[in-house]
């Protein structure tokens, strides 16, 4: 009879736990992008901050990551919004090579309450004070994409300037600025897969790039160089307006402070 009786107790929790819902987190939200609102508490920016920082500092490739972060930044913003909807392109060719920035990020904000949109934009704001631009505080609180954005948004070095420029005026930035995103982004960083570097000094932002661009032809590489695009940029008629930048290291300053405030806020 007690046999019994343990029978049905055992069978009783069983049935019990096995009714019991099993709370399973997906990725996404192990790594913290989930929105924010729904589950989470306040979303603690300057910890995901000091995270990157930290993962990016003693780094073996530590001076290529201030290149990537912001090139990822440009790419999620411009394709849409600032939603992190890029990491659903990353199989578009324009976005070769972000895969690694995006682990990096993941594994920064994994067990926060920041959605990987907003570690995008910290990514920036850290960025720009590694390489010694001027601050960047980009509006946060915004909430993971679930799909891609729209395709053909990011120009490409084939484009012609005529091109190049409307997509920027499309998207509400001035000529200027347009142009410091392009001569202030190319500061820094390399191009052709990782192997050249736009100038000699990759993770310092000044105005040394507009300087190469004014001075040089794109035939006459001394071992850093420019695309195709920063070449006709600077020969367009808006010559006047990178050689201001050449000469002038403020203007670019304002004019690139400008760019990405506007380009993070999207
Ligand atoms: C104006 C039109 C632009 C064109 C056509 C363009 C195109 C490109 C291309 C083709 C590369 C090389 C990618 C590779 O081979 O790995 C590159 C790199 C880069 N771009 Fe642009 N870009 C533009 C504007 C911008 C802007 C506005 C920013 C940000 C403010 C930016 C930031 C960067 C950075 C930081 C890199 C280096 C990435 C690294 O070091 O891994 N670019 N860009």
């Amino acid at each position: 009879m007690s046999q019994f009786f343990l029978l049905i107790v055992t069978c009783l929790i069983l049935v019990l736990v096995s009714s019991t819902p099993v709370v399973r987190q997906s990725f996404e939200e192990e790594a913290g992008s989930i929105p924010t609102q729904q589950r989470c508490g306040p979303a603690d920016w300057n910890a995901v901050k000091t995270r990157l920082r930290n993962a990016i500092t003693g780094h073996p490739e530590e001076s290529r990551w201030p290149g990537r972060l912001l090139r990822a930044g440009f790419h999620d913003c411009f394709e849409g919004k600032c939603d992190a909807s890029l990491v659903h392109e990353l199989d578009r060719a324009e976005n070769g090579f972000l895969e690694s920035t995006f682990d990096l990020l993941r594994r920064s904000t994994r067990g926060t309450c920041v959605t990987l949109a907003d570690s995008i934009k910290i990514g920036m704001e850290l960025t720009m004070d590694i390489i010694g631009a001027p601050e960047l505080n980009c509006p946060k609180g915004t909430v993971d994409a679930n799909v891609a954005g729209p395709l053909g948004e990011i120009p490409t070095s084939e484009d012609e300037p005529d091109v190049i420029l409307a997509g920027f005026r499309r998207k509400g930035f001035t000529v200027e600025e347009a142009l410091a995103g392009n001569f202030g982004g190319h500061a820094i960083g390399r191009f052709d897969a990782g192997s050249i570097p736009f100038t000699p000094t990759e993770t310092t932002f000044d105005n040394e790039f507009a300087q190469f661009v004014t001075g040089h032809s794109p035939a006459q590489s001394t071992g850093f160089n420019g695309l195709i695009s920063d070449f006709k940029l600077a020969e367009h008629d808006t010559q006047g307006i990178v050689e201001k930048f050449a000469n002038n290291p403020g203007a670019l300053n304002k004019a690139f402070a400008s760019f990405m405030l506007k380009l993070c806020s999207m």
